[in-house]
């Protein structure tokens, strides 16, 4: 047999079963995966030493395209997802102006086909103007649906009281994505800020009670619609009963884990790292972080996403609040996990199943997230023993830093492929774009 490609001995991972295995690419698909003793191929890759994983799916970044192109662009944001080992992403609506409409998102996947380096998609975002239209919004192409903002973050992009959310879980069927943080208790103690106001009164601010209502309310509305829906970056120790409670009782509820929320904890990085660790929600205390890790190792959470979310250093250092919520991630994801790997938290499993599979599954994305015959050939290859300390000149995203700068990750891709062409090798890109739009079923 000849293919294009064959990568050889690999410890072929996925989320179920491990073994070293060739693996042969044709025609930007996987063929065949075994012992191909004797086949021939145009391109043979040697990865004794090395795991085979899908490649990633990073299903929450926000790449700032249009309006906020100084932060990020959808050309910088993919650039960054490849150097991480992330083939696919989906973007979120908050950029200026918000993704509402079915011309918006067209705008996007306009530019996304001249420059991503990655595979794409763009949520659409829920507004009170736009609810009765969702139900078509969310079938065009190049969509995975509809993001919901209950808590105001990063833009204007806000569905906050249960009536107006009644109309945008009954428009349209697709899982929803949701930030839940309860809004009108946000502004409420917007009061209490300190006379000397630090980040460090992020968490207080923007408390646990307030995601715990949230995601409170809307399991509540998801139930009583019949609307499936995906809670974004749970940050309490307070709502992982109420979620697992939920999945329980069958409505179709999942959630995300953000690796930021089980690496640092308050107050540690708000005194290290300022405002660079202020984000929504916010990252919480040590005990949340505990809870959040016993979910993940209890197989409770759905979904590893990044939350990228670039803001410039300088808009990072006006004085708190004024400073922007977000770090970015979307290159640092993968070798993130892969030294928790490293560190014994979880298995890699895990991370084949939360960052590819996963994704893949839970937004109906064709031929993504598998690494099985059949399924389109986005690979990566890690070596989940390389050392490497974060630092800028890595980095690919405009803001141009990261909030583990300084940090030894241990675990970083080494090859990467894109329906089965090489396109990024120890850090080298080629200049060609073989990115596509994604489908959704
Ligand atoms: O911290 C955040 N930043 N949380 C969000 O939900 C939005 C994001 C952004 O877009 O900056």
């Amino acid at each position: 047999m000849r293919f294009d490609t064959l990568i050889r001995q690999a410890t072929v991972t996925t989320s179920t079963h491990q073994e070293v295995a060739d693996v042969g690419i044709v025609n930007g698909k996987i063929a065949s995966i075994g012992n191909l003793g004797d086949a021939s191929a145009e391109r043979v890759i040697e990865a004794e030493h090395l795991h085979l994983l899908p490649g990633g799916i990073d299903s929450q970044v926000h790449f700032r395209e249009p309006g906020l192109t100084h932060k990020e662009d959808i050309e910088s944001g993919t650039r960054a997802a490849i150097h991480g080992g992330i083939t696919s992403i989906l973007e979120m609506p908050n950029t200026n102006p918000n993704t509402t409409s079915a011309e918006r998102l067209q705008e996007k996947l306009d530019s996304g086909a001249k420059t991503a380096w990655c595979h794409y998609g763009f949520f659409i975002g829920a507004s009170t103007e736009n609810a009765e239209d969702l139900a078509d919004l969310e079938k065009l192409p190049g969509t995975p649906g509809v993001k919901i903002f209950m808590g105001s973050s990063t833009g204007s992009l806000l569905v906050s009281d249960d009536d107006d959310l009644r109309r945008v879980l009954r428009s349209g069927r697709k899982r929803c994505p949701i930030h839940a943080e309860d809004e009108p208790r946000n502004k409420e103690r917007k009061a209490l800020l300190s006379d000397n106001p630090h980040p460090r009164e992020h968490p207080y601010l923007r408390d646990a009670t307030s995601a715990l209502i949230a995601t409170q309310r809307i399991l509540r509305l998801s139930e009583e619609t019949g609307r499936p829906v995906h809670v974004l970056h749970i940050s309490t120790a307070d709502e992982i009963p109420v979620i697992e409670d939920a999945k329980k009782r069958g409505i179709g509820t999942t959630m995300e884990v953000l690796p930021q929320h089980i690496y640092f904890s308050a107050p540690e990085c708000y005194d290290r790292l300022g405002s660079l660790a202020q984000m929504n929600p916010p990252i919480r205390s040590e005990e949340h972080r505990q809870a959040i890790l016993a979910a993940v190792q209890r197989g409770s959470f759905d979904i590893f996403g990044s939350d990228h979310a670039p803001h410039t250093l300088e808009e990072k250092s006006q004085t708190y609040p004024a400073s922007p919520s977000g770090m970015p991630g979307v290159q640092t994801l993968l070798p993130v996990l892969l030294t928790m790997v490293h560190r014994g938290w979880f298995p890699l499993s895990t991370v084949v199943r939360m960052l590819c599979e996963n994704p893949a599954k839970l937004y109906g994305i064709r031929g993504k997230g598998h690494l099985e015959v059949g399924y389109d050939a986005d690979l990566v290859l890690v070596d989940l023993k390389q050392e490497k300390v974060v630092a800028k000149p890595m980095l690919q995203t405009k803001c141009g830093w990261s909030p583990y700068e300084g940090d030894t990750l241990t675990g970083w891709p080494t090859h990467v492929f894109l329906n089965g062409t090489l396109v990024v090798e120890n850090d080298e890109r080629i200049p060609q774009r073989h990115a596509e739009q994604l489908e959704f079923a």
